[in-house]
């Protein structure tokens, strides 16, 4: 039996006490730099259940996991995800619940979302410009995000983030533009380096790449940044803006490894536990989720082991994509 008090420590002593649970590899949007023009779903059949997503969570939150994020693809387009946060969020144990979203669905989705548990929410939105934002998303419409962003706000949830992946020659004039809109409504927001995930053919990634330091030299010539020892758990890196409710956070998997203070792993939604975002190794907990239903302690030992399996650390080359799965397979 699973010793009650037992923990996910990795061999580095790396404590793993945040899970992203990816709910559907489906979107209802198509950015550029995250999918293919033409993408094969997975068949329903490969998908986890609500039921075998909630085991999962269980087993996860009873072995120390204090934090789980759900992701996509888009989480919102999944069927019933209202009643999944609702069983989630009453696990005893869980500290947050928390979403990334693309927005498109927030303006009827925000306010059952934070009444059904979700504490914290994090948007995307990469432009604030339509056409553009139509250009990256291939078929998104700016104003149904904005909308959703407004709705956000007012269904209260704590605190609510943006995230911008800033692509060199393509939106690297918004940064301003997109800090302001945060600073504006009392919203944080992260900027986030592109990763060589999936083969995709809209442009080279090499072309596109802007280190964070870049962003952030934009933004002290505009912006008084405070450093901040904030952290949400996450990758961000934090600076405060001076006579304001924001953060601005920094997400630098290619300029600034932030692998050494890693705390999470992931599950995409066929169950797959992957054990870091830049490596490919994985284990499949569906097979043990179909195989021995209601299992719990069989479920934990193989957690316990694969945690023994973590990598140290990704190395990311945008000159080369190394890592074939999609980011939405894994939700970021
Ligand atoms: P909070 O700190 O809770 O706000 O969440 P977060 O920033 O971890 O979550 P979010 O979903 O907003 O993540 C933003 C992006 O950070 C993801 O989409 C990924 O691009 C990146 N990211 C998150 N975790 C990792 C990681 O472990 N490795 C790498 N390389 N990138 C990550
Ligand atoms: N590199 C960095 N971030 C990515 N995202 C999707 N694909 C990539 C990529 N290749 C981000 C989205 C969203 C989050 C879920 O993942 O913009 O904020
Ligand atoms: Fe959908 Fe998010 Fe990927 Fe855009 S980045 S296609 S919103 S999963």
């Amino acid at each position: 039996m699973v010793s009650p008090q037992a923990t996910l420590i990795d061999p580095f002593g790396r404590s793993i006490n945040y899970l992203r649970l990816s709910v559907t590899d489906r979107c209802n949007l198509r950015c550029t730099y995250c999918m293919a023009e033409e993408m094969t779903f997975l068949p329903k059949q490969q998908i986890l259940s609500l039921e075998e997503l909630r085991d999962a969570a269980t087993a996860f939150v009873e072995l120390g996991v204090r934090k789980i994020r759900l992701t996509g693809g888009e989480p919102l387009i999944r069927r019933d995800i209202l009643k999944l946060v609702s069983s989630l969020a009453a696990l005893p144990g869980l500290d947050e619940l928390t979403m990334t979203t693309n927005g498109v669905l927030l303006p009827t989705m925000a306010q059952p979302l934070k009444e059904a548990g979700i504490a914290r929410l994090n948007i995307s939105i990469d432009s604030l410009k339509a056409d553009r934002f139509k250009q990256l998303t291939r078929v998104g419409e700016l104003d149904q995000v904005l909308q959703g962003v407004r709705a956000a706000k007012a269904a209260g949830f704590a605190k609510i983030k943006l995230n911008a992946v800033i692509l060199a020659g393509f939106n690297d004039d918004e940064v301003l533009d997109l800090t302001r809109f945060a600073v504006d409504n009392g919203l944080d927001i992260s900027f986030i380096e592109e990763m060589p995930l999936g083969e995709i053919s809209s442009h080279r990634r090499h072309d596109t790449q802007i280190t964070s330091g870049h962003i952030r030299e934009q933004l002290a010539a505009e912006y008084q940044l405070l450093d901040s020892t904030e952290t949400t758990g996450g990758p961000s890196r934090y600076v405060q803006v001076a006579n304001s409710d924001s953060k601005i956070g920094f997400i630098s998997p290619i300029s600034n490894n932030f692998c050494d203070s890693c705390n999470r792993v992931r599950m995409t939604a066929e169950g797959r536990l992957l054990l870091c975002l830049g490596n490919e190794h994985s284990l499949d907990l569906r097979e043990i989720l179909r195989t021995w239903p209601g299992d719990s302690e069989r479920l934990k030992r193989h957690i316990i082991q694969a945690i023994g399996d973590k990598p140290e650390r990704h190395y990311f080359d945008p000159e080369q994509v190394d890592i074939v799965r999609f980011m939405n397979m894994t939700g970021g």
